[in-house]
């Protein structure tokens, strides 16, 4: 489905953000991309979106491909056209329109009528949305906004949805409810490539994983081989502190153990 291979960006032509990173979502998969502050992996997204040009960057190398089609350097409207939807951080959704507005904006690039029956399936599938259909966006909770900004981006049935870090900033509880709305849409046949902080959500969800660090992927692997990993548990599910904990990330201590080994 997505297949990024090689892909350099910098940013403001000197800094080089991303430095050869590679990663697949395959069909109908979940597919999560963790890492720590300022790993890169928004960079990643804006680069397969199309919106680096907005932030002054620019990938110098690599290839995207979406159902085999080059999406580097195209625009971002000819991408969503591809089949692409996505949710950036802090959910942007249009906070002075209703929700039933939100979505029928969501279906704006969609032609035909069978947008309605999608927006009935919303309703049914999430009843938060139903209830508050006529409200004004910008009064629902923070977890309703999350909701409303993911349904908004499924309704414009992609093949391909991008969430960057749809958990943050909520409490458990409804991260749990997100996520069971990322596997129904996930049951609907699109594939999802899923930004996280919170491994413990993305493990949950995905069907396989990539960690980020400093601009490259540093381990990749289905999800119930990289929750057994010492490292991950360490860096990631916060497992019992140990020495580990005084370096910044896996790569610079898997580096130092080979060094004192
Ligand atoms: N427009 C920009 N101009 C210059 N540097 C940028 C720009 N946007 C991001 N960066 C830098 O690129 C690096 C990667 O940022 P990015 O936002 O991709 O990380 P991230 O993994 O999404 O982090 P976070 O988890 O905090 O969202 C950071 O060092 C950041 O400061
Ligand atoms: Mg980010």
């Amino acid at each position: 489905m997505l297949h990024v291979a090689n892909l350099e960006v910098v940013y403001h032509s000197v800094v080089r953000v991303l430095r050869g990173v590679s990663l697949n979502v395959e069909e109908g998969q979940i597919v999560a991309l963790l890492g720590p502050n300022g790993a890169g992996k928004t960079t990643t997204l804006r680069a397969i979106t199309g919106l680096l040009p907005i932030h002054q960057g620019r990938a110098t190398k690599g290839t995207i491909k979406l159902k085999g089609k080059e999406l580097l350097r195209q625009s971002p409207d000819v991408i969503v056209r591809q089949g692409l939807a996505q949710v950036m951080e802090g959910r942007r959704i249009f906070t002075e329109l209703t929700v039933e507005e939100n979505l029928t904006a969501g279906a704006y690039s969609r032609r035909g009528k069978t947008w309605r029956e999608d927006l009935g399936q919303i309703y049914d599938q999430f009843p938060v949305l139903a209830e508050r259909r006529q409200q004004q966006a910008g009064y629902l909770s923070g977890g309703e906004q999350q909701m409303l900004a993911i349904s908004r981006a499924w309704i414009s049935r992609p093949k391909l949805l991008i969430l960057d870090e749809p958990s943050l900033g909520l409490a458990p509880q409804i991260i749990a409810q997100v996520a069971d709305m990322i596997r129904t849409i996930q049951k609907t046949g699109v594939s999802i490539l899923l930004v996280e902080q919170n491994a413990a959500m993305a493990f949950k969800l995905a069907d396989y994983g990539y960690i980020m660090e400093n601009g490259k992927i540093v381990l990749d692997g289905p999800t119930d081989e990289l929750q057994k990993d010492r490292d991950i548990q360490e860096f990631y599910l916060g497992g019992e502190g140990d020495h580990r904990r005084n370096y910044r990330d896996i790569k610079r201590y898997r580096r130092r153990r080979r060094w004192l080994s």
